[in-house]
């Protein structure tokens, strides 16, 4: 084959993702060679290039033609999933690759995963790249966020093709290179712990907006869209004014009010709750999203709990449906915007912090205002508030934390009466606003110069003899807490 019929780049994986993102690299103008060791896959897609208009698409059907067909030095993207797969891809098409040549795995890969292939691929000369790809099926058709992290060089060759394929806002194409190791892996992690965040938030606008303020669907619907046309903007906003408006098709009513209350996952929101544990970070509204789904899942016990307590009078104890005919929904709707985004901040806050922990431990150097601005376009978490965390970070590349940032320090003042409202609301209705709460607790405690740690700090010298350090004075300290507890008490009694 002569050099010029080559493909630029080559992906194996065909699912969902991979079709799509192989068709974007090819509308683009890369020819792009493609591998399923399922063969109806690559049909498929060779058919949907050819139904596109002939994209420069070809597919191959044994490992060895797919990579003997890409220009060297080659660039693979594997876009399969995370674990065991990838491991297996890699062995069927690493034997045909030359030293030079680099695989870009695509997938939800769990960091240290990437780290050791980054190693196994370094010793037989290969270059390896963990890329997160966020954005769906239509992002990846149309251009996603894309998360590249591990080896420099291996971004450098295909910068060209990610630069075109990604998402393009006002500053550029939302691709950069994160940084070394598992870097783009773990990037892509925290994005997706947001994005529960994000989601559990939004849900809970919801309940209090239907519940509290007994808002229709059609009402839920205009009110969304009205907020997407505000400083709430993003892709998570606008698809929930659109889920509003879907009717069933079995039945009466919106589609939405028939699906099963209980969640699914894949698990990256609980590997950001279990990396911030381990990072000391607290990221509460994280994993109060987390928490949530658990219970969601919960579907039979919660049924049967609601049986118990309602036959344990616990009707009359919340009074969601009192406090509905005392509303004033304009009032209520204003509130809750702002308390949805207030509780926001405060969860974008946790997983920078999270992702400048694990940058410190690893070395990795992260540009926040960098990744804030890559998930300004093409991602489940796009909103047009990023722009301003980026610039938060661009005025000051070492801010300890969004909220103390002067622009989101003053937008939180402004918001915080709406959000106690709201928030306080919500709990005497008996409506769990998990997400909102947690974010506001996070507030109240980051922002308080005194804390009740100090109490704490006695217990555990008390009983634990674990020392305490004092407010006045420098030092480490321990007290015989129970001995003088017991004088003094003895001394007190005297008096009577
Ligand atoms: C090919 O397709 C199958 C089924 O869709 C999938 O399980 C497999 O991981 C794909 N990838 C490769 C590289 O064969």
């Amino acid at each position: 084959m002569d050099a010029a019929a080559m493909s630029r780049i080559g992906l194996a994986g065909l699912a969902v993702m991979g079709q799509n993102l192989a068709l974007n690299i090819a509308e683009k103008g890369f020819p792009i060679s493609v591998y399923n060791r399922t063969a109806s896959k690559v049909d498929e897609t060779v058919g949907r290039a050819s139904a596109e208009g002939g994209l420069p698409l070809i597919g191959h059907h044994t490992p060895r033609d797919f990579v003997l067909s890409i220009a060297r030095p080659r660039s693979i993207i594997i876009l399969v999933k995370a674990g065991a797969p990838v491991d297996q891809t890699i062995a069927a098409l690493s034997q045909f690759m030359d030293p030079g040549d680099a695989i870009i795995d695509g997938g939800n890969e769990w960091y240290e995963n990437t780290e050791r292939r980054l190693r196994e691929a370094a010793a037989r000369g290969l270059l390896y790249l963990g890329m997160g790809v966020s954005g769906g099926e239509d992002g990846a058709r149309h251009g996603p966020s894309l998360m590249p992290g591990g080896h420099l060089q291996a971004y450098h060759n295909v910068q060209d093709v990610l630069a075109r394929v990604a998402a393009q806002v006002d500053d550029g194409p939302c691709v950069t290179f994160v940084g070394e190791g598992g870097a783009g892996n773990f990037v892509k992690m925290v994005h997706n712990g947001i994005e529960y965040g994000d989601m559990q938030l939004i849900s809970e606008a919801y309940d209090v907006l239907r519940t509290v303020g007994g808002l229709s669907n059609s009402e839920l619907a205009e009110i969304f869209a009205d907020w997407n046309s505000g400083e709430l903007e993003s892709f998570l906003i606008e698809i929930t004014a659109d889920i509003f408006r879907v009717p069933d098709e079995h039945g009466d009513g919106e589609l939405v009010d028939k699906i099963l209350d209980k969640t699914g996952m894949k698990g990256t929101g609980k590997w950001t709750v279990q990396q911030a544990a381990e990072l000391s970070v607290a990221a509460p509204t994280i994993a109060a999203s987390l928490d949530s789904r658990y219970l969601s899942g919960l579907k039979e016990e919660r049924e049967a709990a609601a049986r118990v307590l309602d036959q344990a009078g616990i009707g009359g104890e919340v009074s969601g449906a009192s406090l509905g005919r005392s509303i004033d929904k304009k009032r209520l709707i204003d509130d809750v915007r702002q308390a949805l985004y207030a509780s926001k901040i405060c969860s974008y806050a946790q997983g920078m912090n999270l992702l400048r922990a694990k940058s410190e431990e690893r070395g990795w150097n992260l540009n926040l205002g960098e990744l804030a601005r890559i998930w300004k376009g093409g991602c489940i978490i796009r909103a047009r508030f990023l722009d301003r965390i980026k610039k938060a970070y661009e005025r000051n590349r070492v801010l300890a934390n969004l909220i103390v940032d002067p622009e989101f320090a003053r937008e939180m003042v402004q918001r915080q009466g709406a959000w106690r409202r709201v928030v306080g609301m919500a709990i005497e209705a008996g409506i769990s606003t998990p997400g909102m709460c947690s974010s506001l607790a996070y507030f109240d405690t980051y922002r308080r110069a005194r804390l009740p740690a100090n109490l704490v700090q006695a217990q555990r010298d008390y009983f634990g003899a674990h020392t305490y350090e004092r407010v006045d004075r420098p030092g480490s300290f321990h007290t015989e807490w129970s001995k003088i507890a017991r004088q003094s008490k003895a001394g007190a009694g005297a008096f009577n």
